[in-house]
């Protein structure tokens, strides 16, 4: 395993199912002394509900310390840079996960820190996210091959992290996006390729429709993404059509599951009556966070 992890293409695939292994495990047995002794900075530059509620309670579990950092309330926020920062911090914690608004942020972190370095979400990806999206749909169908997933909204950094690990996996991903909505072409092609390697497919349309056909999941997420308020008006406008509502969900199978990393906003990108219906997995999905952050750190760690 490489030191940090601040992108899904971080794990080789054998990496990326052993993780669901022993996340498995810390499903079953949530509690252990695993982390004693050890402190874990949780930095935040963006609010959070999830996140850093189940790093927090992960930790705990362990018998580790995790120490709430918000960004605003140090140095950073007068200017200190984050090459000095991490340069200090590995002085006192075993492992930094971080929330920043610039994913150069957590590559200057990982840099000039010895320990590792989690991504806890940046403008390029939400790795953690897309452990605990897989490992649900593990969960659900039991296996990858054959799957269908539709990922129906903004190309963002939630975007980025399934389209990697579906590739990985071996799980079929369609994406669609709004023109100028587009996932990031680099990361596109990533996928691609490790697709390529399990012969599943990465696709991409502009017609939500083509990509909810057949689908076994619907996956959506916020159309403005934490740092894009500016741009509210414009996105509302653009994305109107990319709702996932019932009528867009006749098109996937019939016992589809619908999933949301959170937070939701019923209304826009999804009706309430798919977000509380039958086919809605949300919370087992934002429960699912806690075990995979636990295997994460382990095997980080070298724990596990
Ligand atoms: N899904 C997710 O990361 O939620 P939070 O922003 O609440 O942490
Ligand atoms: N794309 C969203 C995800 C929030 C968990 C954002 O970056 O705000």
């Amino acid at each position: 395993m490489k030191k940090d992890f601040l992108s899904v293409a971080d794990l080789t695939r054998e990496e990326f199912l052993e993780l669901m292994d022993i996340s498995s495990r810390m499903k079953k047995y949530p509690f252990g002394t695993q982390l004693k002794g050890k402190t874990i900075a949780l930095l935040f530059e963006k609010p959070s509900t999830r996140t850093r509620m189940s790093f927090e309670a992960g930790i705990a579990q362990l018998s580790g310390y995790p120490m709430y950092i918000d960004s605003s309330s140090t140095q950073i926020s007068r200017g200190e840079l984050i090459e000095d920062v991490a340069k200090v911090m590995e002085k006192y914690v075993d492992a930094i996960c971080a929330r920043v608004s610039d994913h150069r942020t957590l590559e200057l972190l990982s840099k000039y820190a010895s320990v590792p370095v989690i991504s806890m979400l940046s403008d390029l990806e939400h790795p953690c996210q897309a452990l605990a999206d897989i490992f649900t749909i593990k969960e659900r169908f039991g296996k990858f091959e054959g799957i269908k997933l539709a990922y129906i909204g903004d190309g963002n950094n939630v975007c980025s992290s399934l389209l990697l690990a579906c590739g990985i996996t071996g799980i079929n991903i369609s994406v669609s996006t709004p023109k100028g909505y587009e996932p990031n072409k680099r990361i596109l092609s990533k996928a691609r390729d490790f697709s390529q390697k399990n012969k599943s497919k990465v696709s991409f349309t502009n017609r939500p429709t083509e990509a909810a056909k057949n689908a076994d999941v619907i996956y959506t997420d916020v159309w403005v993404s934490m740092g894009e308020e500016k741009e509210n008006d414009e996105r509302m406008k653009a994305f109107m059509d990319f709702q996932i509502n019932k009528k867009l969900a006749r098109h996937a199978k019939k016992d589809f599951v619908f999933m949301h990393c959170l937070p939701a906003h019923r209304g826009l990108e999804v009706t309430s009556e798919i977000m509380d219906g039958e086919h809605s997995i949300v919370w087992e999905q934002a429960g699912n966070r806690l075990h995979v952050q636990k295997a994460l750190l382990l095997r980080l760690f070298n724990m596990a």
